[in-house]
């Protein structure tokens, strides 16, 4: 335990190593960080990334973060532990804010991804799941996140945006996708941590990468202001535009501009990586996909289907920790943390726990069925307030996907061995886009529909 000079607070151990040189490894290596300080400190242990970053503490205790996730969120900020995404996410983004602000504005938001509006979902995720797979090349090595993404993108368009007709899908397509694959690039992440958000958002190039899907955005939330039937469309967007806050304000165009482009960053590039892994991982795994045919042609639920997607996210969660910036000092187990610290509640580190998931590097799905996923030790959404918004969303295109292409394809490895991992800005993802080959089956053994 190591107090702070001249102060009541004590952080927990962690390397000594210059904080340039844990910043580089981090950026490139977080695993092996992440990894190795576990291994050598304990649940909880303090990495020093530099002066944008700051003093960060990894924890990997589920006791610990369930009073992270419980914490006041007037001393628990996300928004601010995630301001180096300001100059592409705008202002006044849900995933920036924080206190009353946070919660009234994540009051907006919720609502379209829940109940009716979620289950309006069902049939355009199957629909564009159905046309993009029979695109995708069959008998031959195929990167399965770009076409993943080209998927998500077209639902976030369709779903999110309510982009509708062909022509006009495939454009804001390529156009989302431009910004998206710009934003996204790993140096990016550099240049976002070392200029700083008030530097990185007088940048010319950020801007003009950001410009036709900002008019994108104008032009919907206009069509959608003149749209006598707005009160039909189940559409995120839609229900943006229709909703109000207590006090009877609507969200401006600017709050809409950020919520929407925050909808399209969280959204689009976390899904397509998780279904790139499912399908890295089901290539080695011929029992799980027998399983989960079994049971598509049985037709007695999807427990197994619901079970994969769960063991897919915890074996290879895209995002591997989420952040609380500290705003006062906080008593965590043995350790009094100052203000100004990051507290990180690893997920990544939770999930690999042989104590909570016996094997933990093993792929086994049925591990969910033997015993559902914990609220504080399944934890691919992260927790509390800030719980992602669209975990069900997410999860729903995940389990029609994969029971599209199970049923469409056999999926065999394009390699030896498993598929390492990759940090793009913030997600982990499969370092060749998980690579797989794909074999469409024979017609008879095709055709089963898509179930709830
Ligand atoms: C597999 C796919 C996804 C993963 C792994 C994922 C993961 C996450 C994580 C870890 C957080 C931070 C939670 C925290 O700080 O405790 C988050 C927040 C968020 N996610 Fe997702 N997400 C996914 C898909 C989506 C989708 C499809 C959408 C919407 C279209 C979405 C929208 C958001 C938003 C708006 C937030 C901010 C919530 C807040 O601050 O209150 N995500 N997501």
């Amino acid at each position: 335990m190591r107090p702070n000079a001249g102060s009541d607070t004590c952080l927990p151990p962690g390397p000594r190593l210059p904080a340039q040189l844990q910043f580089a490894e981090w950026v490139v290596r977080p695993w092996r960080v992440l990894d190795r300080n576990h291994r050598r400190y304990g649940d909880v242990f303090t990495l020093r990334l530099g002066p944008r970053i700051g003093t960060f503490v990894p924890v990997a205790d589920p006791k610990l973060i369930e009073q992270i996730f419980r914490g006041d969120p007037r001393t628990f900020h996300a928004g601010e532990g995630n301001r180096v995404l300001r100059p592409l996410l705008g202002p006044r983004s849900l995933l920036l804010l924080d206190e009353d602000e946070h919660l009234r504005e994540r009051r907006l938001l919720l609502p379209p991804f829940h109940g009716r509006a979620l289950a309006s979902f069902r049939e355009l995720i199957a629909d564009v799941s159905e046309r993009h797979l029979a695109r995708w090349p069959s008998g031959t090595v195929v990167k399965v996140r770009p076409l993943a993404q080209a998927l998500t993108l077209e639902v976030i368009a369709r779903a999110v945006f309510g982009v509708s007709g062909s022509d006009a899908v495939e454009r804001a397509c390529r156009l989302l996708g431009r910004a998206l694959a710009w934003a996204s690039e790993r140096r990016r992440l550099f240049a976002f941590a070392l200029l700083g958000p008030d530097r990185m958002e007088r940048s010319g190039m950020l801007r003009s990468a950001l410009a036709p899907v900002e008019e994108l955005i104008r032009n919907e939330v206009a069509r959608a202001r003149r749209d006598e039937r707005l009160e039909e469309r189940d559409d995120v967007l839609a229900v943006l535009v229709r909703s109000r806050r207590e006090d009877g304000s609507a969200l401006t165009d600017a709050e809409l501009r950020d919520e929407l482009i925050t909808l399209l960053v969280a959204g689009h590039e976390t899904t397509a990586t998780a279904l790139a892994w499912g399908l890295e991982r089901l290539a080695r795994h011929r029992r799980v996909v027998d399983g989960l045919r079994d049971e598509i042609e049985a037709g007695e639920g999807r427990a197994l289907r619901d079970a994969t997607v769960q063991e897919i996210l915890r074996l290879r969660p895209v995002i591997p920790l989420v952040v609380r910036l500290l705003k006062r000092p906080v008593e965590l187990g043995p350790w009094r943390l100052p203000a100004g610290v990051v507290v990180a509640p690893a997920i990544y580190l939770v999930h690999m726990r042989p104590d909570i998931y016996p094997d933990p590097h093993a792929f086994r799905p049925e591990r969910f069925l033997e015993r559902p996923p914990g609220t504080y030790t399944w934890l691919p959404f992260g927790g509390g307030v800030r719980r992602c918004i669209g975990a069900s969303l997410a999860q729903l295109e995940l389990a029609i996907a994969l029971e599209q292409i199970v049923t469409r394809f056999d999926i065999t490895p394009a390699r030896d061995s498993d598929e390492r991992r990759l940090r793009r800005a913030v997600t982990w993802a499969p370092a060749a886009d998980g690579e797989v080959v794909l074999h469409v089956r024979q017609p008879a053994s095709r055709g089963v529909p898509v179930a709830a």
